[in-house]
């Protein structure tokens, strides 16, 4: 199934420049803290919330504190998911050389300093996480599984006849390693939020700003790897990885609804107003912009069938 380009790959080595040159004085894990203190201000980013500024909710300031404060707990159990279950295989995966290019040490054992990184977010997220359900009275079970992983498993399963499911997870890590989130740049410059809120995530958007830029590497190479029906392929799933990644978490804000008293059918109708199709196009198409560009430039694009799915998916 699998086709190494070892031309490809050795271009690689010899430009590689490890973005975790100073990973001992950079990185969580190795140099900051756990972050102590109690959550003063408003938990969550109201400017990143839609849900929020709907009158049912912003009219009624515990109901708008709570909707934030889950939106925080669904952002850190995202991210324990996103670390312990997608990330982290990867990283293992690709640090013990089982990635289908050929990496050098030093490229290894970057891999496997970022496995150690989401390592720390998973352990300090979920430490926070007990701290921001008793401060808030909040049930987890509220959350449910996310959006993300219940597609990614969906997807997986519709194609892994022709791509294997480690392909589509290495693809889909190297998707969501390259989206530094509006979560990670805005919520830590926000002066709205409570500072240790702004602190731990702040904390883990530093460690991202690195990573992104070995997975922006790692996709050019990984791309030209794929023989020509593997590309035609994993191309067109590539606009399906990026929605998931990126697409409003519907259930889980029904979910939230349903847990503030509103019935199935005020829920229901309150999403439709919050939610637009064409603005959570736009704001699907703006977040992935970085990612979309990497795309373009790895000549994923050049291919006119690819690139119709991208238009269909209204990524470009
Ligand atoms: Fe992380
Ligand atoms: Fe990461």
């Amino acid at each position: 199934m699998m086709t190494v380009n070892k031309l490809g790959a050795s271009i690689f080595q010899e430009n590689y420049k490890s973005p975790l040159g100073r990973w001992n004085e950079s990185s969580w894990i190795r140099n900051k803290p756990l972050r102590e203190g109690n959550i003063e201000g408003l938990p969550f980013s109201p400017d990143l919330v839609p849900l929020a500024d709907h009158p049912a909710i912003a009219s009624d300031s515990t109901h708008r504190v709570t909707v934030l404060a889950y939106r925080l707990l669904a952002h850190l159990q995202f991210t324990t998911l996103l670390e312990l279950s997608h990330v982290n295989p990867v990283c293992s995966s690709v640090a013990q050389g089982n990635a289908p290019i050929f990496l050098s040490t030093l490229q290894r054992n970057d891999a496997l300093r970022i496995y150690c990184d989401e390592g720390g977010h998973a352990l300090f997220v979920e430490l926070f996480s007990t701290q921001v359900e008793e401060a808030f009275g909040l049930d987890r079970s509220v959350i449910g599984r996310p959006h993300f992983d219940r597609i990614i498993e969906k997807i997986i399963a519709e194609h892994q006849t022709r791509l294997s499911p480690h392909l589509i997870q290495l693809f889909f890590v190297t998707i969501s390693e390259t989206l530094v989130t509006k979560v990670l740049n805005n919520v830590p410059q926000d002066p709205q939020v409570s500072p240790i809120v702004r602190a731990v995530i702040g904390d883990h958007a530093a460690d991202e700003a690195l990573h992104s830029i070995y997975f922006r590497g790692l996709f050019p190479i990984l791309w030209q790897s794929l023989a020509s029906d593997e590309q035609e392929e994993m191309g067109q799933l590539l606009p399906q990885l990026v929605w998931a990644f990126l697409a409003p978490d519907r259930q889980l804000e029904y979910n939230i609804l349903r847990r503030l008293g509103f019935n199935a059918k005020d829920s229901e109708g309150i999403l439709e107003e919050v939610y637009v199709p064409s603005q959570i196009a736009k704001f699907v198409r703006q977040a992935a912009n970085p990612t979309l560009k990497m795309f373009a430039a790895a000549g994923v694009l050049d291919d006119r069938t690819i690139e119709q799915v991208f238009a269909d998916y209204e990524l470009i």
